[in-house]
């Protein structure tokens, strides 16, 4: 395995949006579900929600990053819209790190965090389910008519 990067966790900025939007038109799900480079940076810049990037130490370069909205569902509910790790740096606790990064930020204000996962990303799937979030179900063809989207929840962790 090769050795844990360092990175730092910092806010998304407009000047990640390139890098972001490569990151994400190289790698599944959004190569199956069609998301070009110029969609991903299209989409960047009409939603302009806060995220965080993991940055490797030295040199800044994008290891992966995390989309969110912080009151996604009636003020009630955050949710996560993307999570990606460049693949020359999965399975070194990127991904963790950011995710656990972003439940830190909104579970000081809302009680609940879903996000979806394609029906065809089973170490997708195993990955939240590792982070403690709930399979709540499948939604048929949301995004695509032949592939589904998995609803998973979290709960914020009871206090003390
Ligand atoms: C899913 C993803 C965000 C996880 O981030 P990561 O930094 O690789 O994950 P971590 O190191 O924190 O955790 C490792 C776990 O993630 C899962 N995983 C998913 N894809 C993986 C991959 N390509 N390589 C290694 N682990 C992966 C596995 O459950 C793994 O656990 P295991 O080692 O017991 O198999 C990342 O692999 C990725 O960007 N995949 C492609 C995009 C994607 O599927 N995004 C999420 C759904 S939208």
């Amino acid at each position: 395995m090769p050795p844990t990067p360092a990175f730092h966790l910092r806010p998304l900025a407009p000047h990640h949006y390139g890098d972001v939007a490569t990151l994400m038109a190289g790698s599944d799900p959004w190569v199956t579900l069609g998301v070009t480079e110029e969609h991903a940076l299209r989409s960047l810049m009409e939603h302009p929600i806060p995220g965080i990037v993991a940055e490797e130490e030295p040199g800044g370069r994008l290891l992966g990053f995390v989309r969110y909205e912080p009151r996604g569902f009636i003020g009630y509910s955050a949710y996560i819209r993307t999570v990606a790790v460049a693949p020359e740096a999965r399975g070194q606790k990127v991904g963790e790190a950011m995710v656990r990064h972003v439940e830190e930020l909104v579970f000081r204000h809302v009680p609940l965090l879903f996000l979806f996962c394609s029906s065809f990303n089973p170490r997708g799937q195993a990955f939240y389910t590792r982070l403690g979030y709930a399979r709540v179900g499948e939604v048929a063809g949301m995004i695509v008519p032949q592939h589904g989207e998995v609803l998973f929840v979290k709960r914020r962790p009871e206090a003390g």
